[in-house]
């Protein structure tokens, strides 16, 4: 900063907010926040006037809350009501204020994850809600493509992200999924599908070793296999083949067709070495289902069951999925007995972190619902991972989490 008074200026209104949102002092926030962003950080905790006003919460090391809440034997906070509910006030304040709800503090955690270890439920749901409207807002905005020429454009959809970002935050700082990392989704999808696989007993690596596939989720691929198949003789469509252990599953069933779509060439050669392509019922359709699904919608392919789980790809590419093509795939009068259709996928977005899945859960269930789709959600519980060496020569461990949710869809009746 080149002008000292004002960095000392600078540095006086962030410590004010941070000290007023610690306080719960509404009247005092209000006034600060006529001339100061709610997203200043603290330069050496990293503190944004959201995590002062959750972390305010924690119990002091005598057993004591600020402002008279106490801690039981069994460590719970047991936060004094009045005090729950101007912490409440406070964030409601800065959230209507723009302020950032992923932000990461110097030990790596947002205002939610602070709420969560202290065990302040309606202060962490407070926080899923806004990263749900952030979301929401964002993919809007996306979606939007305002009239004018090309340069206005640009222009015009960037101070629309802006000021979605200035009013709700967004999840820039944190990734969503399966190894993708930040940067365009198209350009992830053919880096990674132009690179040399490693097939190990239990997993798929790609060229920078991050986790393609893992023998641990096997649990889920049956789980989720069975309930979208559930009887034998079923018409069931598969989009990524990976290590082959739901389409295995899936064989199980001895399904009436069985379509794959795989477009990694490396495990299209090891599908074949594995001899797939001769199995009961398959079709292999070689190439991306962007270039695949089209082409079964026009030849009037319908399935009971559909299965989605690819790689380096984004969100807005399952979203696609399931609100452009599932609809002309997915047979909506079903198996023998009558029940319809159902379309299950990996759900994965934001696992390295609980509120981040917890946002994406939500969002998730929202789009699924406007494209027509009634979600289930069944909770497995994952075993701890790291201690099991599971993420050993892996780059980025995908799941941090000690439970999965698992959706099963259906037409909305
Ligand atoms: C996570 S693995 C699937 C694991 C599988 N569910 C199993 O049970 O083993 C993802 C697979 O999707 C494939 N894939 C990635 N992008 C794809 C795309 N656009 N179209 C088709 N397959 C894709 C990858 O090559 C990889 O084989």
């Amino acid at each position: 900063m080149d002008d000292p008074e004002f960095a000392v200026q600078t540095d006086l209104h962030t410590q004010s907010l941070l000290l007023a949102a610690a306080h719960h002092d509404i009247a005092a926030l209000r006034n600060l926040l006529r001339n100061t962003s709610a997203n200043v950080q603290d330069d050496e905790t990293g503190f944004t006037p959201l995590h002062a006003a959750i972390a305010a919460c924690e119990p002091e090391e005598d057993n004591q809350v600020d402002h008279g809440a106490t801690v039981n034997g069994n460590g719970e906070v047991n936060s004094g009501e009045a005090e729950l509910e101007a912490a409440e006030k406070t964030v409601r304040l800065l959230f209507e204020n723009g302020a950032i709800w992923n932000d990461l503090d110097a030990n790596g955690e947002t205002p939610a994850c602070i709420a969560r270890r202290l065990g302040l439920k309606t202060l962490y749901e407070m926080c899923v809600d806004a990263g749900v409207r952030a979301e929401l807002l964002l993919s809007r905005l996306d979606q939007y493509m305002p009239l004018g020429d090309a340069d206005s454009d640009e222009e015009s959809e960037d101070d629309a992200e802006d000021a979605a970002e200035d009013v709700t935050g967004t999840l820039e700082s944190t990734d969503l999924g399966d190894a993708t990392q930040n940067g365009d989704d198209s350009t992830q999808s053919a880096n990674y599908l132009a690179s040399t696989l490693t097939f190990d007993r239990d997993r798929i690596l790609d060229s920078s070793a991050n986790g393609v596939m893992m023998e641990w989720e096997t649990t889920l691929m049956r789980r989720s296999a069975e309930l979208l198949a559930p009887q034998e003789g079923l018409r069931v469509l598969n989009v990524g083949h990976g290590m082959g252990i739901v389409d295995g599953i899936f064989q199980e069933k001895k399904p009436k067709a069985h379509h794959i779509i795989e477009a990694h060439p490396d495990v299209i050669r090891k599908m074949r070495e594995n001899g797939w392509h001769e199995k009961p019922g398959v079709v292999i359709h070689e190439g991306r289902w962007q270039d695949v699904v089209t082409r079964l919608v026009e030849q009037g392919e319908l399935f009971d069951a559909i299965y989605f789980d690819t790689f380096a790809e984004e969100y807005n590419a399952l979203r696609e999925f399931f609100t452009e093509h599932v609809i002309g795939l997915l047979d909506p009068a079903g198996d023998p007995n009558g029940e319809g259709g159902k379309f299950g996928f990996f759900n994965g977005m934001g696992a390295d972190r609980q509120v981040c899945y917890d946002v994406y859960g939500k969002v998730v269930e929202m789009d699924l619902f406007e494209a027509g789709f009634d979600t289930e959600w069944e909770t497995i519980p994952i075993p701890d991972l790291e201690s099991e060496g599971e993420w050993d020569g892996v780059r980025r461990k995908y799941w941090a989490l000690d439970s999965y949710r698992l959706p099963t869809c259906a037409f909305i009746s």
